[in-house]
């Protein structure tokens, strides 16, 4: 006899996951890394995308001893054609693309009056132009299978505005604006599009702030801590999820309480 629905439902869902093949984009780096691990533990076949082959490498390498299994493709989010070139070897090599997570970001902090036009650009290409060129590669195939999620991790910094980034709280903000658009364009289709948006989490990107400048920071968030990248997968884990369906177009705010 057929098991009650509630005793079926947990393993089908966790079956249809193990199908589903997911790209993070800076897959290597704090958040990344912890994406990477949650989506192993997910049950998906995780592709890291990198731009440092040396690094990534031998990341690889560590995540294999500790139990996770990700490939690695070379991928450099600024360069719309090297994308295409990454996303073709993930689609013939691993299979098509059902999850991507747009988390790829750096940083090039410095007051207004003092920021050279190179910083502003380098920013933009990286945080938001990326989010263009590894989307447009993923998004049609998913419309036609009728299954995608499309995660752009923002940060507490589009929404709040930050000293010292006008570039990067620009980037971060774009990310909004894209992701609501481009969700109406395919709320019909089995594709979602969502921002996240983390606080500071304890990652080599936020303790490479100055520390007195840090402490600020830190001690103006109400839970009165860093966030850990984990927490942020789990977030990311949920968007991802087959049961997320209904969420699109919106942010989930994980900052601590920084920006209510
Ligand atoms: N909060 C509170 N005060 C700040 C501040 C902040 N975020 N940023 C700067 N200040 C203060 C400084 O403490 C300093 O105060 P005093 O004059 O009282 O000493 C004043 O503003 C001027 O700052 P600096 O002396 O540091 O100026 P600078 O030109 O040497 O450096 C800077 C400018 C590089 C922007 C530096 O202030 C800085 O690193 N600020 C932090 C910027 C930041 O928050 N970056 C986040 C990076 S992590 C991230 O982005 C991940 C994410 O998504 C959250």
């Amino acid at each position: 006899r057929r098991p009650p629905r509630s005793t079926l439902f947990p393993y089908t869902t966790l079956f249809r996951s193990l199908y589903k093949k997911a790209i993070v984009t800076g897959g290597t780096g704090g958040i990344g890394e912890a994406v990477c691990q949650r989506f192993v533990q997910d049950g998906y076949k995780v592709v890291a995308a990198y731009n440092n082959k040396e690094k990534a490498e031998a990341w690889q390498i560590a995540q294999k001893e500790a139990g996770f299994d990700i490939d690695i493709v070379h991928c450099p989010v600024t360069d719309f054609d090297a994308c295409g070139v990454a996303i073709k070897w993930v689609e013939d090599n691993v299979g098509p693309i059902d999850i991507l997570v747009n988390n790829a970001g750096i940083t090039k902090d410095g007051m207004f009056k003092k920021m050279p036009i190179e910083r502003w650009d380098a920013v933009i290409d990286t945080n938001l132009n990326s989010v263009f060129n590894m989307t447009r590669q993923v998004f049609e195939g998913m419309v036609e299978r009728g299954f995608g999620r499309i995660i752009n991790v923002s940060s507490v910094n589009g929404q709040l505005g930050q000293m010292g980034q006008v570039n990067y709280s620009a980037a971060k903000a774009g990310m909004h604006g894209f992701t609501k658009a481009l969700a109406r364009e395919t709320a019909r289709k089995g594709v979602t599009v969502n921002t996240i948006s983390p606080g500071y989490v304890a990652t080599p990107m936020v303790m490479a702030i100055a520390e007195d400048v840090r402490k600020k920071i830190e001690g103006g968030i109400p839970t009165g801590r860093l966030c850990k990248p984990e927490e942020i997968a789990h977030g990311i884990s949920f968007l991802a999820s087959e049961l997320a369906a209904y969420t699109t177009g919106s942010d989930l705010s994980m900052n601590g309480g920084l920006f209510m």
